[in-house]
């Protein structure tokens, strides 16, 4: 049955990551993990998964053996294959060092851990000793952390590689060229060992998360310095847009939300909507309620959509915002919403039944990136009959079209550039569109039928299986 929806096609993947939601997540990287993975599955395709072991994760009737043919420079690795209730099978790869209470940063100064390099490039280095036993078909890397891997493979494992985000780069000494065999000087750039660089010359071939991102990644002032490398791949780049889960993020079924609700009887979502005014400490409710769930980082902007906090109360709308990351970017919002009490409301972290509180209970969905690789909030908030604003960036330009610019299929609305400027008109043209029960009825409409699950993204990753 799965044969013939795949047209025959049986290729083994061997799928190397850093994060798999929902048991190791920090951001995106984790839920397009396992959204894909899931979906892969459902369609019959033979997938490992293979992370470093934190330490974070039980895994129930593991089996433990030595990883052997590493290369000279390796701690001993242990490969620990299990699975959990949430992930189903996976494959962790234990060595000296792996074990951390984070994936990236340690959560007692916010500062990334010193050790990052040698962590994340010994276990590339063990994940290409694997597919050498494992031989699967494929081996499909994720971002910096696993590129370094693809320098390793036997040549007749086939390589691709997804840039979940080019910012990240794993940039270190370039002494570990020589640790990475013929291919090693592959990675060099600028005089540094750049595991991502490396990984976009040597894949079989590179996916960008959503095609307007690969679009961007080959020009200058969207590639993060590797524009020329992207540019060199030619058709090898290609992008496929990130599908969402929708087995999480179905309204009609989400056993986090206070009441589920579906398209033909939105009764439920204006009860979410109560429940988190309620939560969010709200007296009055004036408006539409604006939501923004986003790891505090710089690409997400959120002090781009703090600098329209003054302007709320006269829209009139509120901003209720959900996430962590850098201190300084929560203190900022903290301040805004001291400032503006009724307007603003800053959950202090990040939780998932909140998030999706947030996003289901907000009338609007805020997504204020400066650059975006594809982005999962805006296809979970239209599941959720919530209609995005976003930045016109990466994946949002791909997954939002603006209604006012075409009244017949938008479904939302789009500002066109990262500034204060023009989220402000965005939000403000938003805000009246919401006001218009009918026009905001058929937009929520088109958003939570309009298909956002991985079914097409997973079958264009199968095709690449067949054929990188
Ligand atoms: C990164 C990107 C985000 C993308 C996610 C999954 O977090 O910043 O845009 O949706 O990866 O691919």
């Amino acid at each position: 049955m799965s044969d013939l929806f795949l047209g025959g096609n049986t290729n083994s993947v061997l799928f190397a990551t850093a994060e798999f939601a929902p048991a190791i997540k920090v951001g995106g990287l984790s839920e397009a993990s396992s959204g894909l993975v899931g979906c892969l599955r459902s369609m019959g395709v033979d997938v490992d998964v293979v992370m470093p072991d934190f330490g974070l994760i039980e895994l129930i009737d593991a089996i433990e053996t030595p990883l052997r043919g590493l290369p000279w420079w390796c701690p001993p690795v242990t490969v620990r294959s299990g699975w959990t209730d949430t992930c189903g099978p996976i494959t962790l790869l234990a060595f000296e060092g792996s074990t951390r209470r984070h994936p990236y940063v340690d959560p007692s100064t916010g500062h990334g851990w010193p050790d990052s390099d040698v962590m994340f490039l010994t276990f590339s280095a063990a994940v290409a000793t694997l597919a050498e036993q494992l031989r699967p078909d494929v081996v499909h890397c994720n971002d910096w952390h696993t590129a370094a891997a693809i320098a390793l493979l036997p040549d007749d494992v086939r390589s691709i590689l997804t840039v979940h985000n080019l910012a990240y780069q794993g940039w270190t000494d370039p002494a570990w060229a020589s640790r990475f065999g013929e291919h090693g000087d592959a990675y060099l750039h600028h005089d540094a060992f750049n595991p991502l660089a490396g990984g976009l010359s040597l894949a079989d071939h590179v996916v960008m998360v959503s095609e307007s991102y690969a679009n961007e990644a080959v020009q200058e002032t969207g590639g993060f310095g590797l524009h020329e490398r992207l540019v060199a791949r030619g058709s090898a780049l290609t992008g496929i847009r990130n599908g969402i889960d929708i087995g999480l993020w179905s309204p009609s079924e989400d056993p986090m939300l206070p009441v589920t609700y579906d398209h033909d009887d939105l009764a439920g979502k204006e009860i979410c909507r109560k429940e988190l005014l309620r939560t969010a400490g709200f007296e009055h409710d004036r408006g539409p309620v604006l939501g923004v769930v986003a790891r505090f980082v710089h690409q997400k902007g959120i002090d781009l959509a703090l600098e329209i906090a003054p302007f709320l109360d006269a829209l009139p709308a509120k901003l209720v915002i959900i996430g962590s990351g850098a201190p300084e970017l929560m203190r900022q919002a903290q301040d805004t919403a001291a400032a503006f009490p009724e307007s603003v409301h800053v959950f202090g972290g990040y939780d998932e039944k909140t998030a999706h509180l947030v996003v289901a209970g907000s009338d609007l969905l805020l997504v204020p990136s400066r650059f975006e690789p594809c982005g999962l909030t805006q296809m979970q908030a239209m599941t959720c009959g919530t209609i995005p604003v976003v930045t016109d960036v990466g994946g949002l330009r791909d997954t939002v079209k603006d209604t006012d610019r075409h009244p017949r299929t938008g479904t939302g609305y789009v500002a066109s550039a990262p500034t204060p400027m023009s989220l402000l008109d965005a939000v403000h043209r938003a805000t009246r569109g919401w006001q218009n029960a009918r026009k905001r009825a058929s937009i929520q409409r088109r958003g939570m039928t309009a298909d956002w699950s991985w079914a097409a993204p997973a079958r264009a990753y199968v095709d690449l299986y067949s054929t990188s």
